[in-house]
C-alpha cells in the first residue's frame, strides 16, 4: 500500500476510512517540477482586510507570468464564492476556511505551481498548520503589513464602516483578533509605497532564493 506524501490536517471530527487507500501516480512531483522549470511554493499572503493582499498578490502574479512562471492565485473573497461558500466569519469557520485553503495549496504545489494565497488568515496556529503540511522551505509567509488605521481609512468595500456601526459582527481588527506573523519570510510594509514596489519585494525574494530565475523572453 502506498503512503500519502501528505500530512493530513483535519478537524478532530474527520476520520479517514481504512478502505480509502492512497493511489500513487506514475507522473511524480519531481517530473512535474522539471516540466515547469522552477521550484514550487506557496506565497501565503496574510494581513488585515484592506491591507492590499489581493492587489499585491495580483501584481506579483503579473510579474511572475512575465517571467514564464506557472502560478495560481487563491483569493479569500473568490474562494468564499465557491469552495468555501458555506463558511462565515466565526472563529471555527475561519479555521476551516484556512484548513481547506492549506489542503488546496498543497495540491497546487504538488502540481508544481507557485501558489499565491490571499486570506486574512488571522490566527497564527492556522497558518502554522498550513506550513506544516508542506515540505520545509515551500511555505513562504508574506506579511502585508498595513496599519489598521490605514486599512480603515481606505475601506475599499465600506466594511469597516459597517463593522464600527455594528452592522457586521466579528470583523477582523475591530471585534475579532488578528495575530501578526512573528517571523515571516517576507515582510512587506505597504504604507507610502506603491503596489509595484511591494510586489517587487516578493519577486526579488523568489529570485534571490533560487525559486525562479530571470528567464524573461525565453
Ligand atoms: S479569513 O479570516 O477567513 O482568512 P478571508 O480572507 O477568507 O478571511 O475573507 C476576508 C474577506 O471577507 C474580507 O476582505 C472582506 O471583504 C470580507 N468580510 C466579510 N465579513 C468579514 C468579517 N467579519 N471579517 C473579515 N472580513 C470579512
Amino acid at each position: 500500500m502506498s503512503q500519502s506524501p501528505y500530512q493530513v490536517i483535519s478537524d478532530s471530527s474527520a476520520t479517514i476510512s481504512s478502505d480509502v487507500v492512497w493511489h500513487k501516480h506514475a507522473v511524480t512531483h519531481d517530473d512535474r517540477v522539471t516540466a515547469k522549470g522552477h521550484k514550487p511554493c506557496v506565497l501565503w499572503f496574510t494581513g488585515l482586510s484592506g491591507s492590499g493582499k489581493s492587489t499585491i498578490a495580483n501584481a506579483v502574479d503579473v510579474q511572475l507570468h512575465q517571467l514564464n512562471v506557472h502560478t495560481y492565485v487563491l483569493d479569500g473573497d473568490n474562494v468564499r464564492h465557491g469552495l468555501n461558500g458555506d463558511l462565515g466569519f466565526a472563529d471555527k469557520d475561519r479555521i476551516e476556511n484556512i484548513r481547506r485553503v492549506g489542503e488546496v495549496s498543497n495540491l497546487f504545489v504538488d502540481a508544481g505551481l507557485i501558489v499565491l494565497t490571499a486570506f486574512i488568515s488571522p490566527f497564527e496556529s492556522d497558518r502554522q498548520q498550513a506550513r506544516d503540511k508542506l515540505t520545509e522551505g515551500q511555505f513562504l509567509e508574506v506579511f502585508i503589513d498595513t496599519p489598521l488605521a490605514v486599512c480603515e481609512s481606505r475601506d475599499p468595500k465600506g466594511l469597516y464602516k459597517k463593522a464600527r456601526s455594528g452592522e457586521i459582527k466579528h470583523f477582523t481588527g475591530i471585534d475579532s483578533d488578528y495575530e501578526s506573523p512573528v517571523d515571516p519570510e517576507i515582510h512587506v510594509k505597504t504604507d507610502n509605497r506603491s503596489v509595484e514596489e511591494c510586489a517587487k519585494d516578493v519577486v526579488d525574494y523568489l529570485l534571490v532564493n533560487g525559486f525562479i530565475e530571470n528567464r524573461q523572453g525565453k
